[in-house]
């Protein structure tokens, strides 16, 4: 049997998969933050309110992307990744990702899911070369592609217009050779359950 194109992905805490139907009613719940629009571009003051047919629609668009997960985190849809961009003749590709549930920021779960996606993109995929555009504000995944061992590789200036103001995009880089799967500690192993002998006797 050959492999899906996008199986789950998991280690154990953060998990990628298939978007699934459900997720429309998810999204929906997760509305629309001012802050994390920001990160994609947008005016905070004109990040309009979420209505049903706009998550159905984000829905949709995960759904039909050969290479989009949605990031669960405690059995719950936080946000999305995707690769994209691919080009098979030089094995490059670039992702993008977005947690959109603003308690779920800077907990790790952006640095654990983009490791996941670097691994299978450099594992299954067999891809060399992943790319990243991070806007000149968004320190936070400027952080989080370091830590994953992305490197800056070159500024786009004033690529983008957001609340009156040009930005530069980094573009950031990590090719297959120079990348380190991440190592985390082995988790407690859960203690066994007491024996029912009251319940028994
Ligand atoms: C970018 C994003 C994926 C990062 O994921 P995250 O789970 O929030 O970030 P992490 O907790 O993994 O943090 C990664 C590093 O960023 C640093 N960081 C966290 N919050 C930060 C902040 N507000 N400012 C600067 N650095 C920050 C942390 O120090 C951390 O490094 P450390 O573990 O060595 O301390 C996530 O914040 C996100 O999706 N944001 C909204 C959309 C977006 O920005 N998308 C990226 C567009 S390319």
């Amino acid at each position: 049997m050959t492999q899906p194109l996008r199986p789950d992905l998991t280690d154990g805490v953060v998990r990628l998969r298939a978007p699934k139907p459900s997720d429309a009613a998810a999204r929906f719940k997760l509305g629309n933050t001012p802050e994390i629009h920001q990160m994609f571009g947008v005016d905070p003051k004109h990040v309009p309110g979420i209505t049903k047919d706009h998550a159905q629609k984000w829905y949709e668009a995960q759904a039909v992307e050969p290479l989009a997960w949605v990031i669960e985190y405690k059995k719950r849809m936080i946000g999305a990744l995707r690769i994209h961009s691919v080009n098979t003749w030089d094995a490059r590709a670039s992702f993008a990702i977005g947690i959109l549930d603003p308690k779920a920021l800077g907990k790790g779960i952006g640095t654990r899911a983009t490791h996941l996606i670097a691994a299978h993109a450099f594992g299954a995929l067999a891809l060399h070369r992943l790319s990243v555009r991070v806007l000149d504000f968004n320190a936070r995944a400027v952080a989080c592609c370091r830590k994953v061992g992305f490197v800056e590789e070159g500024i786009e200036r004033q690529s983008s217009f957001c609340a009156g103001d040009w930005h530069d995009s980094i573009l950031m880089g990590l090719i297959k050779p120079e990348y380190s799967p991440a190592v985390y500690p082995a988790r407690k192993p859960r203690k066994a359950a007491k024996p029912r002998a009251k319940a028994l006797a």
